[in-house]
């Protein structure tokens, strides 16, 4: 053999062998992702696929310890029941602030930022900047005289009119829920295979006696509502699993056409009843029942905010080391007067896991 064809053939093994070594290391990126999903269909699916160009996260806030908004609380109520400003449906404990430097940190992908509020801004936001935007109630509801509204119920049943400029596929969050490590399109929305779906192990009906607790009773109310248009085997009525949310236009404009009444009956509760749609269970049911979807394995983690300090910091460390996808962090403080220990530590923790100030903070 010449040497130059010697050194041709050299060249030629070291380069098929650089593409064995990248894909073989590419694979296993591949596979040791932490944002891969495990269940895919095994064949392309039969139902209509969702189409989202593009994804933004829409949250609803409430400073609850807003005296004007304790006023309007009180008046719309006409009692003292929704009164007290550590009310902890409406009580602020600065899980916005975090969660919105967890998007950033976490799911850098996500288009717009959006908040829903009831024309409020938070104390440390800057208004000036143009990350994120607000929405106000008044900006979305169909019936103004809705308004002013408590009821988290009225405000989801209004989503089929958010703002235009709200991408036609949005992940959905509460103010106590963030983001815990890196999470892909893939955890919510496939172009292929559709929306990825999440279902607690609860199905509908509960019984009676759980149905006394108003949001058992707002899926029994609406699994009847679900009953009456289509029949379907009860094991399967799942509760949409506690934590995010994905939702489409689509979807919404499907549950509208079909339940307007209840929608505009929910949309005017002041205060959550038990006759209220409750619009993740309604939004599961139909995804799950016209569009494709797949499961991946549960993301979402839940855990009760208490007044036991000791306990606490346990369930704090517990998630810095597992660092769940989601976190949802439930104020179960007591109403009256919560533990400061306990709200010092939580503010520890978010510093710890979120530490850097991002442009809209002041
Ligand atoms: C909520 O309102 C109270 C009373 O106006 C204020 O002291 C507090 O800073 C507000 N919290 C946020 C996060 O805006």
């Amino acid at each position: 053999m010449k040497r130059i064809h010697f050194i041709f053939v050299v060249l030629g093994l070291i380069w098929i062998s650089g593409i064995a070594i990248y894909m073989s290391s590419h694979q296993q990126v591949e596979i040791k992702s932490p944002t891969n999903v495990d269940t895919y269909p095994p064949n392309k699916p039969t139902k209509k696929v969702l189409q989202c160009e593009y994804i933004d996260i829409v949250y609803t806030w409430v400073n609850g310890s807003d005296p004007k908004h304790i006023d309007s609380r009180t008046m719309r109520s006409g009692s003292k029941r929704h009164s007290q400003p550590g009310n902890n449906r409406y009580r602020d404990l600065m899980g916005l602030k975090y969660s919105l430097r967890s998007v950033r940190k976490y799911a850098p992908w996500i288009k717009n930022i959006w908040v829903v509020s009831a024309s409020q801004y938070p104390t440390w936001f800057d208004e000036t900047n143009d990350e994120i935007n607000f929405i106000f109630h008044k900006d979305y509801y169909t019936n103004q005289d809705d308004l002013p509204t408590f009821n988290s119920n009225s405000i989801e049943s209004n989503f089929y009119s958010l703002p235009k400029e709200v991408s036609d596929c949005f992940i959905y969050f509460n103010d106590d829920i963030f983001f815990g490590s890196p999470v892909a399109m893939k955890d919510f929305y496939d172009p292929t295979y559709g929306q990825a779906i999440y279902k607690s192990g609860w199905t509908a009906p509960q019984s009676k006696e759980k149905q006394a607790n108003i949001w058992h009773a707002c899926i029994a109310y609406t699994n009847d509502l679900l009953n009456n248009l289509w029949e379907v085997d009860n094991k399967n009525r799942h509760y949409a699993s506690h934590g995010h949310q994905f939702f489409t236009r689509e979807v919404f404009e499907r549950m509208y056409n079909d339940l307007e009444g209840e929608f505009k009956k929910t949309s005017a509760n002041p205060f959550r009843t038990a006759h209220d749609l409750q619009i993740p269970f309604l939004y599961l049911a139909y995804v799950s029942r016209f569009y494709a979807t797949y499961e991946p394995s549960p993301i979402n983690y839940y855990a009760l905010i208490m007044d036991d300090h000791e306990k606490m910091k346990k369930e704090f460390a517990k998630i810095l080391a597992k660092k769940p996808k989601t976190v949802c962090l439930n104020d179960g403080l007591s109403p009256e007067n919560p533990n400061v220990k306990v709200i010092e530590e939580l503010e520890k923790f978010f510093e710890k896991y979120f530490p850097d100030k991002p442009s809209w903070e002041l």
